[in-house]
Formats: C-alpha cells, structure tokens, sequence
C-alpha cells in the first residue's frame, strides 16, 4: 500500500509553516535597509501593490499546483504535463532552493556565532567602539564561521528529518509566536531611546523623489524573495494542506505576516540605529555591526542587559532563519522521497551535506577565498545575484504560465475554489492575475535586472 502523505494539522500550522518559510533574514535586515534606501513609505505602498498584483498569483499558482498534485515541483509538472519539458522546468525550481540554502546557512551560523557571542558576555567586556569590526574580523577568519554554518545546517537538517508534522509543523508553531515576541520585547525597548523618533520618521515620511525605476523593481524583487516564491517552497509546503483548507486565505495570511513581520523588524532596527547616530544604509552589516554596539552603548551601562538584549535579538534572527531554511530544504527532500523513493533520513542528509559543502565555499568568500571571483562576483554574492535576480523570477514565470496556459481552467478552479463551494466571485480576477499579469510582471522584473 502507498504511504499515507503527511498533511499539516490545522489552518494555523498551515499559515504557520508558510510564513516561517517566508519570514527571514529578508525581512529584517533587508527589508528595513532596502526601505529606507528608496522612499520609506512611498516603497511600502509600492510594495503592497507588488505584493497583490504580481507576488499572491505566483503564491496561489504554487499552491494550486502543490495541493492538486500532492506532489514535489518536478512530479507535480510530470503529473499534468507527462513527458513534456514542463518538468525539466520543474527541476529547476528544486535546485533554486538548495542554491539559496547553501548560502543562507551561512548567514545563519552568523547568527548562531552572535547569539553565542551574546551569551558569552562577548559584547559587554569591550568598548562599544570595538564591537562593529568584531564582525569582519569574525566573517573573514576562515574557520570560525564554517563551524558556525556547519551547527546552523545540523539544526535544519535535524528539524526536517523529523517530518512534515513532528519537524517542520512543530518547529514553526513554536518559533513564529515566539519570533513575534522577541522582536516586540527589541521594539519596545528601541522606541523608548532618545532620539529613536527619527528614525520612526524615516520609515514613515513617503519620499516619492526617492521612488525611481530601480526602486520599484526593487519592491517587486523584495516581494519575491520576500514570499519565498518561484523556488516551489510554497508549492512543495501546498502539497501538504488539506483539501477543506482556503488557500486563499493561506496566501493573504502569510502574505499579511511576512509584511507585519518586516515592518516590526523595521520598527525593532531603524529606531535605534538612529537614536545611535548611526548610518542606516550599511546591508547585512547592519545588524551584526551596529545592534549589539547599540545595545551596548545604551544598554544603560548594565552587562545584563547588554546581555539580554542582544541574546533575544540574534535569537529572533535565528528562529527566523530557521523556518525559512527548512523550507528550502523540505523541497529537494520532496523530491528525492516522492521521485526516487529515498527515505526521508537518507535524503534530508544528503542534501544537507551536499549544501553545506557547498556553504563552506561561500563562507570562505568573506575570507580566504575573497580573490575567487565568478563572473566578478565573489561565491557567496554570485550565488545570490543568480538565484535571486535570475532563478525566483523565472521560477514564478514557470508556475504562472504553468497554471494560467497549461492546466485546464476547469481544474485550476476546482482547487482555488475548493470545488466550487469557496472564493467563487474572486477566481475570474486571480485567474486572470496568473494568466497575464503576472507572468508580464515578471517579465519586466527580468528586463530591468537585465538593464539596470
Ligand atoms: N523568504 C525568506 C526570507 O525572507 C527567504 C526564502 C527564499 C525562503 C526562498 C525560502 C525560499 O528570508
């Protein structure tokens, strides 16, 4: 007898995982920086907009492929396609994730080596001054961050090797809430700092002569990486819900978190880099550079709070970075459990191994191996200008045409509407969404990191 797929439980743990996947480090170190660079407000707006008319289509072709073939992206496409090329495309879309993942984790083992360094009074026994280049002292040594990367990958491997339900459901119901809170114990405290105010002005005042061409592909950009889409996370995720669930409403749902979840990581760092004085458009350096210094400049003095502080805030990063690479994982171990009937332990260590591998090159490209370029790119930022620039937005333009011009759009409403009995008015919209617009969206995403 065939074994019995594993489904998430409830609608919670549904919208659970799927904003775990979504909300990451994309969320709260670039989301704040990218914010402030094109217009604050004004790229909000621009963002919203993005989100709705371009990025929830990709999300519900996703979801309605996963749910409907109950399948990994490559077998979904083999299911309704067989034998054609789609599934070629579908390939793509496994090996896209398991690229991200090789670099994520590195950035990951950054936050595990800083919440460990927090934890070790580390921040408190030296000068606030001292503590920004702690960090490229830190990312350019060569061992230190491998075994950080490494411990980061052993904890996505060891949540996934525990399923659908006992690893990737469990994990995310207990990390997102608590995810939530850390993050409002850091806006709590960054909004009562002297001077904290600008910096809430910065996020708020719309500057619309900032808003350029670049910002709003930007936004669109952000919205991407931002979802999780067009790597067939969400897909993979999709193929787990229960057929009663509304994937309507799981798309709003993440989508409403992963922007609520960005503005309060905006709201946790802009207020305090400006109550420091400090320059609020330094990228991922931003947070590893310029927070513990703050926590420790106005931890009012105190070693424990020092402590605390920046304890709970490399914490959040963590939990953060940890829904969302179990995602990029689960989906390659779909496709070895559904396609080459691995088992799930064997699959889930393969693939850890072979991105860790692959991790500890693009580790070494802050140090050691910084001379190596591709294409004049050093490892880890060639991997993440092709995965990002290149191969989510061609993998929302696969699953779009996918489900707008392939699939029949008989099938196609009988999952979005569960059978005709929910979301009956908004199909005609959201398929017309999927069939035109977004992949003509996606298009003018691909032309502008062409051109720009
Ligand atoms: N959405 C995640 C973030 O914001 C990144 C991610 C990309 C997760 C692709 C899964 C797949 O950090």
């Amino acid at each position: 007898m065939m074994k019995q797929r594993e489904l998430f439980g409830s609608r919670f743990a549904v919208i659970a995982a799927m904003a775990g996947s979504a909300v990451g480090l994309g969320n709260i170190w670039r989301f704040p920086y990218v914010l402030g660079q094109y217009g604050g407000a004004a790229f909000i707006l621009v963002y919203v907009v993005a989100g709705v008319l371009l990025a929830l289509p990709i999300f519900y072709a996703e979801s309605i492929i996963g749910r409907r073939s109950r399948s990994d992206t490559f077998g979904a496409m083999n299911k309704f396609a067989p034998g054609t090329p789609w599934r070629w495309a579908g390939l793509i879309t496994i090996v896209s994730p398991l690229l991200i993942l090789c670099y994520y984790s590195v950035v990951g083992g950054w936050s595990v080596e800083y919440l460990f360094k927090s934890l070790s009074f580390s921040f408190t026994d030296i000068p606030a001054e001292k503590i920004p280049a702690l960090f490229n002292t830190f990312i350019t040594s060569a061992w230190q961050p491998v075994v950080s990367h490494t411990v980061f990958m052993a904890m996505v491997a060891f949540i996934v090797l525990g399923g659908v339900k006992s690893g990737i459901e469990k994990f995310s119901k207990l990390a997102m809430p608590a995810l939530l809170f850390l993050l409002l114990v850091i806006v709590g405290y960054s909004l009562t700092l002297p001077g904290s105010f600008k910096g809430v002005e910065y996020l708020l005042k719309p500057d619309f002569s900032k808003l350029t061409a670049d910002g709003i592909s930007a936004a669109m950009g952000q919205a991407f990486f931002s979802l999780s889409l067009g790597v067939g996370t969400i897909l993979t995720y999709s193929s787990y819900v229960k057929k009663e669930e509304n994937l309507m409403v799981s798309g709003v749902g993440t989508a409403v978190s992963d922007l609520m979840f960005a503005l309060i990581a905006a709201f946790a760092v802009m207020p305090a880099v400006f109550a420091a004085g400090l320059e609020p458009g330094s990228g991922p350096g931003l947070v590893f550079e310029t927070l513990p210094y703050i926590f420790n400049r106005m931890g009012t003095g105190l070693p424990v709070m020092t402590t605390f502080l920046s304890a709970i805030f490399f914490l959040a990063i963590l939990a953060a970075a940890l829904t969302s690479a179990i995602s990029m994982l689960e989906v390659g171990v779909a496709f070895l459990t559904d396609e080459w009937k691995m088992n799930r332990r064997k699959a889930t260590l393969l693939l850890a191994f072979l991105c860790w591998l692959v991790g500890i090159l693009c580790s070494l490209s802050f140090g050691p191996l910084a001379h190596v370029k591709l294409l004049g790119y050093t490892f880890f930022n060639f991997l993440d200008h092709l995965c990002s620039d290149w191969l989510m937005p061609l993998g929302g333009l696969i699953f779009t045409l996918f489900v707008g011009w392939k699939m029949s759009r008989a099938d196609v409403r009988d999952e979005f509407t569960n059978g005709g009995t929910v979301n009956r008015r908004l199909f005609g919209v959201v398929y017309f969404l999927m069939r035109y617009l977004a992949p003509v969206g996606i298009a003018v995403v691909f032309l502008s990191n062409l051109l720009l």
